[in-house]
């Protein structure tokens, strides 16, 4: 039976050591919560890091590495600390990252770290090229392995390869600007199918296509090697009901299943008559507009005093990526910047912002979802943004109310949100008062939008269109070399 191989960098499960024990937690982030429902409803398998560097396993413990990984159905490839170095926190992180969010400042290049990417990438390919036979699908993910696709290709030409990319395709001035450009779209281009979270990524793609390679491009088909490549747009939702079935028991706990979170949460709803609750959840990545969004709840504060000590913001970053000197930054300024601003407001009985700095259990997202008033969503950039969906999902009774950066790839979808640019603090702060003050029925009205749209596009059915998709290109591929 033909089977799909998703490649990635990271696996859904992330295996650590403390106390010389061997310890799996689940993956955060888009990709990994995304895709590790469609994983485990299929016979096929996921080739990623296991979390682990060589340097720090011994026989033994790569034994227990592999068998915590293939009972998830899933091969671990072995990384070096070098390779992490300069392929993961280097050339991914430090290059590529900065790059497709538009962050041109940021974006560091040398040609060490480029090399290690490419042979962590034909790293990443042969492993793909050990489990892979004829007639298999595999299915690449995201910028960390931009030169997979390439690299099958040439071995394997009759396998038929997706790509995803899970983070924005940035406008040809930008992506111009990098040294490896060619090299990049090159390594993409060994896909059969190449695909994006929104229309505006695609476009972006292939103008770099027809201006850097000097391809024909012809509407959504690039030529390239006598082969047809075809890119498309699909967004990417989330496991809706898994989601929606989770609030719905969250709503029948009684006081003893309750998480001491929710026991918090339920104290201070009550105890603080009236009080609203407004949620952010990210990782810490300064993609997400963290400062800008503590900044504008700042001003929003001091324009609207009236609501001091009538709300709070409950901000959850889960730690990434520490070792990049640009996220230790941002760590800081935001430690300050809550710091600031609780300094400065707090009341004896009140605090303006509650800040977690930490991953939290299925359960507690669940919590937070649920008890939010608001959901304030502010990324300056971003592929998709899946916690805007997963708090859509969450909102059984209908209520509740999305403030939503315009820079999201879910921006597109999500119409009824409001709407707000993310370097505005006086459009975000009128939009928190908006949500604050929103009549139910109106809440209702643009929930019930939101969530249709939501589970029509499911993660199951974003999956299932691509590989269709993937499976027709291949089809007419054949045709064509049959003739
Ligand atoms: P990104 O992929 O850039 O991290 P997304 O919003 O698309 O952003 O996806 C983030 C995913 O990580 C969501 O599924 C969310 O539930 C999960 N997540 C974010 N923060 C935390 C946290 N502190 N603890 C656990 N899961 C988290
Ligand atoms: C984003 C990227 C993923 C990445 C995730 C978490 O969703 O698109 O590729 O896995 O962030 O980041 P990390 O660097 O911890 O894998």
């Amino acid at each position: 039976m033909n089977k799909t191989i998703i490649v990635s960098n990271r696996l859904p499960l992330q295996v650590s050591i403390n106390d010389d024990e061997l310890e799996v937690t689940p993956s955060v982030g888009g990709l990994a919560t995304g895709l590790k429902t469609v994983h485990k409803d299929g016979n096929g398998i996921w080739i990623g890091w296991s979390g682990l560097t060589s340097e720090e396993l011994n026989p033994e413990l790569e034994a227990k590495v592999n068998d915590a990984v293939t009972k998830e159905q899933c091969v671990a490839v072995n990384l070096t600390q070098k390779d992490l170095d300069l392929y993961y926190y280097g050339f991914s992180n430090r290059a590529l990252w900065p790059l497709f969010h538009y962050f041109i400042e940021y974006t560091e290049y040398n040609t060490e770290s480029w090399e290690v990417y490419r042979s962590v990438n034909q790293k990443f390919a042969d492993k793909v090229l050990e489990h892979a036979v004829d007639g298999d699908k595999v299915w690449v993910q995201d910028y960390q392995l931009l030169l997979v696709p390439a690299m099958v290709k040439a071995k394997k030409p009759n396998i038929s390869i997706g790509f995803f990319n899970h983070i924005p395709f940035p406008s040809y001035e930008i992506f111009r600007t990098f040294p490896k450009r060619k090299e990049l779209l090159e390594g993409m281009l060994g896909a059969d199918l190449i695909g994006f979270h929104t229309y505006d990524y695609e476009r972006h793609f292939l103008s770099s296509v027809k201006r850097i390679l000097s391809l024909e491009v012809n509407f959504n088909k690039v030529t390239y090697n006598n082969r047809i490549i075809k890119v498309d747009s699909f967004p990417m939702g989330i496991d809706y009901e898994k989601f929606e079935q989770a609030a719905l028991d969250h709503d029948k706990m009684n006081e003893d299943e309750k998480s001491e979170i929710q026991k918090r949460l339920d104290q201070h709803l009550q105890k603080e008559d009236g009080v609203k609750m407004i949620l952010s959840i990210d990782r810490m990545d300064y993609t997400k507009g963290i400062p800008n969004r503590i900044k504008a709840f700042e001003y929003f504060l001091k324009k609207y005093p009236q609501f001091q000590e009538k709300i709070r913001l409950i901000m959850l970053a889960v730690p990434s990526r520490s070792q990049v000197p640009q996220y230790q930054k941002l760590k800081q300024e935001t430690d300050e910047l809550v710091g600031r601003i609780n300094g400065e407001f707090s009341t004896v009985s009140w605090t303006p912002i509650w800040y977690f700095y930490r991953a939290l259990p299925f359960q507690n997202l669940i919590d937070l979802y649920t008890s939010s008033d608001v959901a304030l969503i502010t990324p300056v950039r971003d592929g998709m943004n899946l916690v805007a969906k997963e708090y859509i999902a969450t909102r059984t009774r209908e209520d509740g109310v999305l403030i939503l950066s315009e820079m999201t790839g879910a921006s597109k979808e999500l119409n009824e949100a409001l709407l707000i640019n993310p370097f505005n603090n006086e459009e975000i702060a009128d939009s928190i008062k908006q949500a604050l003050e929103m009549p139910k029925p109106e809440q209702q009205q643009r929930m019930q939008a939101l969530q249709k749209r939501v589970s029509r596009y499911s993660v199951k059915k974003w999956a299932n269109e691509f590989m269709n998709s993937l499976n027709q290109v291949h089809k007419v591929y054949q045709i064509i070399e049959a003739k």
